[in-house]
């Protein structure tokens, strides 16, 4: 079964935070019928749980247990709902703070380790997308299509800040640009697994493209 499994085809959507890639990941996963993994939600449902624990950020051994022991439960229609521990956590996911953690745990190699195999997993026939930062350069090194997809981070910050304001959650535009700056470079300066572009990635910059335009080229990449 699990080598059936291996065989199964692998796209893979890796990039900043805000630049589309959940949309664009999850329409193209349903639009070819494959199955979809937000690899950011696991960094983020042990931002949570480590949160939840009220664990200091500096005790890297009890975050690596956290990890360990995490039972998560992915339902995909036309919202991502996620329960950890038997408890939803759909609605905390979203949250800024659960992001910068996530951000802060997935710099610890340890972690990186621990969550390898619990995303490789996903990797089901009839295929997969998966978005996230490592995914064409670590997790599916052999996927056999890779999309490195980006925008400036001030039209992301922007995109950010309308989400926000639409949701009536009052918003600062120049905050949201420089904490997802501050993301961006943990992201990308980290040892292990860094943002990076995989060689063979093909490069879409978003920012002046509507996401309709994004998934007919990464659908047309496919085809
Ligand atoms: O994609 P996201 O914003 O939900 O991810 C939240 C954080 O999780 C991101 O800032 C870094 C980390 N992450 C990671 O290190 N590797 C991934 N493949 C996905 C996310």
């Amino acid at each position: 079964m699990r080598n059936l499994s291996l065989n199964a085809p692998v796209l893979t959507i890796d990039g900043p935070s805000g630049a589309g890639k959940g949309t664009v990941s999850r329409l193209v996963a349903k639009t070819l019928g494959w199955h979809y993994l937000d690899s950011g939600s696991i960094y983020r449902s042990l931002a949570i749980a480590v949160q939840k624990k009220m664990i200091d950020l500096a005790d890297v051994k009890a975050i690596v247990s956290v990890a360990e022991a995490m039972v998560l439960e992915f339902e995909c229609g036309d919202e991502l709902i996620v329960t950890l521990n038997g408890e939803d956590i759909t609605h905390q996911l979203g949250l800024e703070a659960t992001g910068s953690i996530a951000s802060q745990v997935a710099v610890l190699p340890e972690v990186r380790q621990v969550l390898l195999q619990k995303q490789k997993d996903f990797r089901q026939l009839p295929g997969l997308v998966a978005d996230g930062r490592d995914m064409g350069t670590v997790v599916f090194p052999d996927a056999e299509n890779k999309v490195f997809l980006t925008a400036s981070a001030e039209k992301r910050a922007e995109r950010r800040y309308k989400q926000l304001i639409e949701k009536e959650i009052d918003a600062n535009l120049a905050r949201i640009t420089s904490e997802i700056e501050a993301r961006d470079r943990r992201d990308m300066d980290r040892e292990t697994a860094p943002l990076a572009m995989a060689k063979e990635a093909l490069y879409i910059d978003s920012s002046d493209m509507p996401i309709t335009a994004v998934i007919e080229e990464v659908l047309n990449l496919i085809r």
